[in-house]
């Protein structure tokens, strides 16, 4: 059984092969970072343009590289929310024109959704078996939710974040300090080398379900030192080699950034870590969990997973591979493939729902 993975959701043109649920025949991923990097963030009307440039090169290269024809296909799964609405439409449109044209089921994939099973098809995978009830923590640029999961792949919410998401915290500090879009995997590369202790930031105290998250306070605490000192000089020579170089290394970067500013960024990204784990460790042991799904961008973070790996859990965690912790289609083929086996088919008037929710 193969099924078509689409992902247009933000910033990443996505489609993939899953076959029966579990073997990731091909993963093609079109990224838009040199049309919204110059910007410091997605700007969407160009991101819908880049969709549907892409989208038809992106699924040809999915099929080509899995060797499967569009009449091997079972069934085509897409992202329907949430996320940017003319980006959601371009996937959804090409999404739901092949499925009338080929004769075959439709089915629309929550994107959070999709983030977890990027975690469960790995585990399927490797012959594994994740335990439930399972505690999952979405984090990405647009997200910052924990789950609880039952076997029967039902959904509580059990809190998120109450302003910025964790992956926007990257985003919008790096770019503040000159070091462009994304934000996360610079402050990962350069983290190590500051120290983590350097500056202190007061963890967020939330008023009612201490399972949320904010990180606008931390947001502001870095404006705060960054506006008492003189940074210009320097955030300068970052944006002046961005411009020649839209992709430095880290010497490169290390070059036009001081040892204070690393200690920021150490800092800041011990400080977001810390507040994940420490909730994701609460709400695990809450809810009796005997397994913790971490995924969605900012699994990809390096200090995270060490952090994870080190930290004392009340159960085991998983994270996805890199390529799969950020933006493609086969996590979306493959909740999309759990969703046809319970015959949870969608149809020709399905909208797109910039703000679907899980649960
Ligand atoms: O899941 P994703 O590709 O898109 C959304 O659904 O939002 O996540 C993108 C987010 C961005 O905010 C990016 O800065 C963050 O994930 N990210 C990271 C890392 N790699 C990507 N954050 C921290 N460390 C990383 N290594
Ligand atoms: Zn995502």
């Amino acid at each position: 059984m193969r099924i078509l993975g689409i992902e247009t959701s933000c910033d990443e043109t996505a489609a993939a092969v899953v076959e029966d649920g579990e073997r990731i025949l091909s993963s093609a991923v079109a990224s838009q970072l040199a049309t919204h990097g110059p910007y410091g963030g997605v700007v969407p009307e160009l991101a819908s343009r880049e969709h549907l440039r892409a989208i038809v090169p992106v699924v040809r290269a999915a099929l080509r590289d899995s060797s499967t024809e569009f009449t091997d296909l079972t069934a085509i799964a897409v992202t329907q929310g949430p996320g940017l609405v003319g980006s959601l439409l371009v996937g959804m449109t090409y999404a739901k024109s092949l499925a009338f044209a080929l004769g075959i089921p439709l089915i629309g994939v929550n994107h959070i959704e999709g983030h977890i099973h990027a975690v469960l098809i790995e585990a399927r995978q490797r012959g594994e078996a994740i335990e439930f009830p399972s505690l999952a923590l979405v984090v990405s640029g647009g997200h910052t939710h924990l789950f609880e999961i039952n076997a029967e792949m039902t959904y509580r919410l059990l809190g998120k974040t109450r302003d910025d998401a964790a992956g926007e915290a990257f985003d919008k500090v790096a770019k503040l300090l000159g070091f462009g879009y994304p934000g996360g995997p610079v402050i990962d590369q350069l983290a190590p080398f500051g120290s983590p202790k350097a500056v202190r930031f007061t963890p967020a105290r939330m008023k009612g379900n201490a399972l949320d998250f904010s990180f606008s306070g931390l947001k502001t605490a870095v404006l705060r030192w960054f506006e008492a000192r003189d940074m210009a000089e320097e955030v300068k020579r970052r944006r002046a080699l961005l411009r020649s170089n839209p992709r430095p290394t880290p010497e490169e970067w290390l070059a036009v950034t001081p040892r204070e500013t690393l200690d920021l960024l150490a800092s800041f990204q011990a400080t977001v870590i810390e507040e994940l784990l420490r909730r994701a460790s609460a709400a695990a042991e809450e809810i009796g969990a005997r397994s913790l799904i971490v995924s969605g961008g900012v699994a990809c973070n390096s200090g995270l997973r060490a952090a994870a790996q080190s930290a004392a859990l009340p159960c085991p965690v998983y994270f996805p591979s890199p390529k799969l912790s950020t933006d493609n289609a086969a996590m979306i083929a493959a909740a999309g493939f759990e969703k046809l086996r319970r015959g949870e088919l969608s149809d020709f008037s399905m909208p797109a729902k910039a703000n679907l929710t899980l649960a």
